[in-house]
């Protein structure tokens, strides 16, 4: 069964062919990075705007990488929540547009179903239940996940998500956007053990997360060391490494409460070579296994939109969507 997935819920316009939800025949990623630098994050509006102008080109340019036509595509499945509204309404549309002109059934993904579903475009491939720490730009959150489409919550972030902290702290030291790759390339040289910054919720709230402090740690840092340009390294490392702290240490715990061997970490901070260094050790110490997407799967891509696609249709009770399906720019409460 071939799937095209298509996902526009912020600054990536994807789309992704993928067959019988493992096999990826396509991939593609047009990047709006460029176009938001200026402003120092992703404006809604200009996204957009940025989807239309790109999502034929993109559409075709996977369908050609996979080497099939229209009429070869079973089915279609676009993210239609959380994300911006206007950028998700571009991708969610084009979908329906399509099923319905080619008369095959599409469907509406979660985003975040789609990130836990990255793990299984690999190999080896977690079994289920596993304990999943979704990091990403716009969530951060553990999930105990019990099939391709059920997933329950164990916590979440209360303020920032730890991308974000990312991009914020990055925006701080004047380091451009986004923030994640860079802060962990200037870490690479630094000292993690230079500043204590606070790891937040370490005994309390069991699995949510706070970045808001640690943020503001670093900004107060900032305003009070007039030097802080000589050691900018060894700051970017003291983030990171508090950052990477709280997120091993709680998936951990997660993951031997629900008595689970196998752990992921799926979203674009797992693309984090410190978090996946940390994790990787830990889970060995506690004798897990861990599963972690390649780079290019971590952030926002459209293959995991039609690996999650591909198991909502094939399910017991397969969820086809009609043209009264709307978008929604919220957690669903379900994820
Ligand atoms: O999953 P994603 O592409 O979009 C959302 O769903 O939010 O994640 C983007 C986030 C950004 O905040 C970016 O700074 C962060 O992932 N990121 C990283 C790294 N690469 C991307 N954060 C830390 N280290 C990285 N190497
Ligand atoms: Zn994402």
């Amino acid at each position: 069964m071939k799937i095209l997935g298509i996902e526009t819920s912020c600054d990536e316009t994807a789309a992704a062919v993928i067959e019988d939800g493992r096999r990826i025949l396509s991939s593609v990623v047009a990047s709006q990075v460029d176009v938001h630098h200026p402003y120092g994050g992703v404006v809604p509006e200009i996204a957009a705007r940025c989807h239309m102008e790109s999502i034929v080109p993109v559409v075709a340019g996977a369908m050609d990488e996979a080497g099939i036509d229209f009429a070869g595509l079973d089915a279609i499945g676009a993210t239609r929540g959380p994300g911006l509204v206007g950028a998700l309404l571009v991708g969610f549309s084009f979908a329906k547009a399509m099923g319905f002109a080619l008369n095959i059934p599409w469907t509406g993904i979660d985003h975040l179903e789609g990130h836990l579903n990255s793990v299984f475009l690999a190999e080896p491939a977690p079994d289920f239940p596993f304990t999943a720490l979704l990091v990403s730009g716009g969530h951060t959150a553990i999930y105990l996940v019990r099939s391709h489409v059920d997933a329950l919550c164990m916590g979440r972030t209360r303020d920032d998500a730890a991308g974000e902290a990312f991009d914020k702290v990055a925006k701080m030291l004047d380091l451009g956007y986004p923030g994640g790759g860079v802060i962990s390339r200037m870490a690479e040289t630094g000292d993690p053990d230079r500043i204590k910054f606070p790891r937040a919720f370490m005994d309390r709230s069991a699995y949510d997360f706070s970045f808001s402090g640690l943020k503001t740690s670093v900004k107060r840092y900032i305003d009070t060391h007039g030097d802080f340009q000589s050691h900018v390294n060894d700051i970017a490392a003291s983030f990171q490494e508090a950052c990477v702290d709280v997120l091993a240490q709680k998936l951990m715990s997660a993951a031997l409460e629900n008595r689970c061997a196998h752990v992921a970490v799926v979203g674009g901070v797992a693309a984090n070579s410190r978090l996946r260094q940390r994790v990787l050790s830990d889970a060995r110490k506690h004798g897990l296994k861990l599963f972690i997407p390649p780079v290019s799967l971590c952030g926002d891509n459209a293959a995991m939109i039609a690996a999650a696609a591909f198991h909502r249709l094939t399910g017991d009770c397969p969820q086809v969507g009609n043209l009264a399906d709307d978008v929604y720019s919220r957690v669903e409460r379900r994820l």
